[in-house]
């Protein structure tokens, strides 16, 4: 008696699957991270004796959105066939979950805004205002607020979604200028030709990440997501793996209330793995991993000077943008730098680059400059919260603009966009690299795909 309840107990968590989906869980899910994870709830006024704040500068990365086709499409055909093979298992616990599951309303292949997105806009904005009431409860003035976002449609409705939450009134007037295909504040990157051919399209900056799908430590997580639903050997890849963790991911950014049944199915070692495996490819393609990389966050860094010592009206201005562009700039700024390299086999729990803190959706860097006593100073916040730039001092979230100016002294007079981005050379003998190692990447992006 006793073992076959024993044996009903192993049968029942070898199947379907672990007892309770980790309550931490929603920590892991890199840049699908909805922003109510992380965001902060304090609303009260920011004040700093003997300050007055005058102006404000803030990029914003856009809501939760939908996938791109190549996922939506994966979510539509590969996610379904793994769905019956589950649920011809009748034996897994939660194989009901699985059975009911469809393509969650807001999928489409579009990477347009979902409701969730635009209360993401909405409520960051409302925050905002109660925090700095002096710059911002005031109706809407073309020459005092500026808006400007990207050429897509994600970042122009968050736009709107944080015009609602910033504004009583006047909402309908707010002018927003015509975005540009390729703008150079708030996507440089795209500007960067040399960035482009040398690191994002460059499959040696996948090497990492490559190593990392081919560990053992990875492949254990294939084979134990496999037997845990009784699935023959080798029934799942590494894309399917893949697959299942970001659907994970943006079903439970798309919706606070169900629980996605792909959560389910994951140990919170195995996210913990899965992240990794993101944040090292972020690692490598928009921060740390190459100078470059971080070097062209200056042009962003050089607006936001711009900004304050310019004598126009304008009080607050607002970017909205994506991912490559925030953690591009959090790395030219030095926020959120591990002591040593991320590699395919250090990984490390504690480590600072991790994009579910760093670059959820809606994720956002602001700078407020505030008259001390007719010092200028400068407050710095990432996530609503404050953060100590290196080199500001350690005790105190307001650092003088002065001190930022000489720390950053570099990015301001040493930012030569052009200079810095342009293509080597040795294109040719670079070419030949590339071409022999496209293969590898072919097949890496079949393995793992965004
Ligand atoms: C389900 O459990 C029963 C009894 O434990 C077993 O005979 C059967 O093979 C299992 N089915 C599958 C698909 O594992
Ligand atoms: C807009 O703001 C500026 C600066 O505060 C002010 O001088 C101007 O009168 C305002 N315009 C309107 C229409 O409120
Ligand atoms: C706002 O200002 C811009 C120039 O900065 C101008 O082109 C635009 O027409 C103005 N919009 C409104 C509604 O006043
Ligand atoms: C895989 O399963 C084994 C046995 O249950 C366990 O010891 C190991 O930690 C799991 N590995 C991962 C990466 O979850």
């Amino acid at each position: 008696m006793i073992v076959w309840i024993l044996l009903v107990i192993v049968g029942v968590r070898l199947c379907g699957v672990l007892g309770s989906v980790d309550p931490e869980f929603e920590h892991h899910l890199c840049t699908k991270t909805p922003y109510r994870v992380i965001q902060n709830p304090d609303v009260s006024e920011v004040r700093y004796k003997g300050c007055t704040p005058k102006k404000l500068w803030y990029v914003i990365r856009h809501g939760t959105r939908t996938p791109g086709e190549d996922v939506a499409s994966l979510m539509r055909s590969r996610l379904f066939d793994i769905r019956d093979l589950i649920v011809k298992n009748k034996n897994c616990t939660r194989y009901s979950d699985f059975a009911a599951w469809k393509p969650h309303i807001e999928l489409d292949g579009k990477k347009r805004l979902t409701r969730e997105g635009e209360s993401e806009m909405t409520f960051l904005a409302q925050r905002l205002r109660k925090r700095f009431p002096k710059i911002l409860s005031k109706t809407w003035n073309n020459s005092t607020f500026s808006f400007r976002f990207t050429h897509t449609s994600r970042t122009e409705a968050s736009a709107h979604f944080f015009s609602r939450g910033l504004f009583d009134d006047g909402v309908a007037d707010v002018w927003y200028p015509q975005p540009l295909k390729k703008d150079p504040i708030l996507r440089f990157y795209k500007l960067c030709q040399k960035w482009r051919v040398e690191i994002k399209k460059n499959p040696q900056s996948l090497i990492e990440l490559e190593a990392f799908l081919r560990s053992d430590l990875f492949s254990t997580v294939v084979t134990n997501i496999t037997e845990r639903f009784n699935l023959p050997d080798g029934e799942l890849s590494v894309a399917d793996v893949h697959l299942i963790y970001t659907t994970c991911c943006f079903e439970t950014a798309w919706d606070k209330t169900e629980l996605s049944p792909w959560c389910s199915v994951l140990s919170r070692q195995e996210f913990e793995i899965l992240e990794y495996a993101e944040d090292l490819e972020y690692y490598w393609t928009d921060g740390y991993g190459y100078e470059l990389t971080t070097q062209m966050g200056c042009v962003m860094l050089n607006d936001v000077f711009n900004f304050f010592r310019s004598k126009s009206e304008s009080e607050a201005s607002f970017y909205f943008t994506h991912s490559g562009a925030i953690l591009k700039f959090l790395s030219h700024l030095g926020l959120y730098q591990d002591s040593v390299k991320l590699r395919h086999d250090n990984l490390n729990i504690q480590r600072l680059w991790k994009t579910s803190l760093i670059d959820a959706f809606a994720s956002n860097i602001a700078f407020v400059l505030f008259d001390c006593s007719g010092i200028d100073q400068v407050l710095t916040l990432h996530q609503e919260k404050p953060v100590i730039l290196p080199g500001c001092p350690a005790n105190q979230d307001l650092c003088p603009l002065s001190v930022i100016e000489r720390i950053y002294e570099k990015s301001r007079v040493q930012c030569d966009f052009e200079e810095m981005c342009h293509a080597s050379e040795k294109k040719s003998v670079y070419d030949s690299v590339v071409s022999t190692m496209w293969l590898a990447y072919d097949s890496l992006k079949l393995l793992y795909f965004r």
